[in-house]
């Protein structure tokens, strides 16, 4: 193997650090305690999992955790008043509605009644608007763990070509509209793309999100290339997680590559965090923490 590994876990404590900085800064010198609402309709195992992982680690870096859970049969009246009445609460600053909602609330509907400044999913019509003209929004943690990433690892991204292989609006779309932003070349590959390893084969930066474990082959990449694997799956039979990117081959190529697990999966609830704050300072026109936005 020859590939540098990019130590996401490490670099999440990191940014979680940093954020209970601030946090301090913020009840010292202003009286303020950043407050993160998060919303969960059902009892979904991984949702859960998640949720209680959110709201630990909330509390760890010293902001409020609120946490709603509302049963499955929930309706859609009830949890736009529930949404409404965080959207009013001065004590809330970030709300997230956990994803996938029960098939009969429309989560387009229920993403888009949030106050868009306190959208730190970055999900609002609003924010992906501001993102995608180039204007201050909230960003999708995902990607912004990624750009946090490749920022630290090569400092400029300026010329670089990027390739981003998968168009969902959680991750690709916000990702490619990012790497645009720090002026890199970008393509946007996906399951139609004619001959992805030729596309592949250009690639200064590859972040990989389709949601196929082991797709991406190191035989594709150009070499010394930096591989950041969304990618949690697990495949049948054998224990674990697996990342989109087939790791053995993928670290043989290229120049450094995140792992799966601990990669970018710690730092999406990181990225959180830091979007409360910065959620947190713009609502109090307080200065934004400088390293913890796009
Ligand atoms: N479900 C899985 N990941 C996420 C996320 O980042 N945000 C929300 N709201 N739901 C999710």
């Amino acid at each position: 193997m020859t590939a540098t590994i990019i130590d996401g876990k490490a670099f999440a404590a990191k940014v979680r650090a940093q954020v209970a900085e601030h946090v301090q800064r913020l009840k010292d010198e202003h009286g303020l305690t950043p407050g993160l609402a998060v919303v969960l309709v059902g009892e979904d195992p991984a949702s859960q999992v998640y949720v209680r992982s959110k709201g630990k680690q909330t509390v760890e870096v010293g902001m409020n955790s609120f946490e709603h859970k509302l049963p499955a049969e929930t309706s859609e009246a009830d949890l736009l008043a529930l949404i409404e009445q965080l959207n009013a609460d001065p004590a809330v600053h970030g709300i997230l509605v956990q994803l996938p909602l029960p098939g009969h609330l429309d989560s387009d509907l229920v993403i888009n009644a949030i106050d868009p400044a306190k959208d730190v999913d970055g999900f609002h019509i609003s924010n992906v608007g501001l993102l995608g003209t180039g204007q201050k929004a909230m960003v999708p943690c995902t990607p912004l763990g990624c750009l946090m990433m490749l920022r630290d690892h090569h400092g400029s991204l300026s010329g670089m070509n990027a390739v981003v292989v998968g168009r969902s609006n959680i991750v690709g779309k916000p990702m490619a509209q990012l790497l645009l932003g720090d002026s890199c070349t970008v393509t946007i590959a996906h399951s139609r793309t004619r001959d992805l390893p030729d596309v592949l084969s250009r690639a200064d930066i590859v972040v990989a999100a389709v949601g196929r474990p082991e797709m991406l082959r190191g035989e594709w990449l150009k070499p010394g290339a930096t591989v950041i694997d969304v990618g949690i799956n697990r495949i049948e039979g054998r224990n674990g997680l697996f990342g989109d990117c087939d790791f053995d081959s993928c670290a043989e190529v290229a120049g450094a590559i995140t792992p799966v697990p601990g990669g970018v999966g710690p730092m999406t609830i990181a990225c959180l965090l830091a979007n409360t704050l910065t959620a947190t300072c713009r609502a109090n026109g307080l200065a934004e923490p400088q390293g913890l936005t796009a």
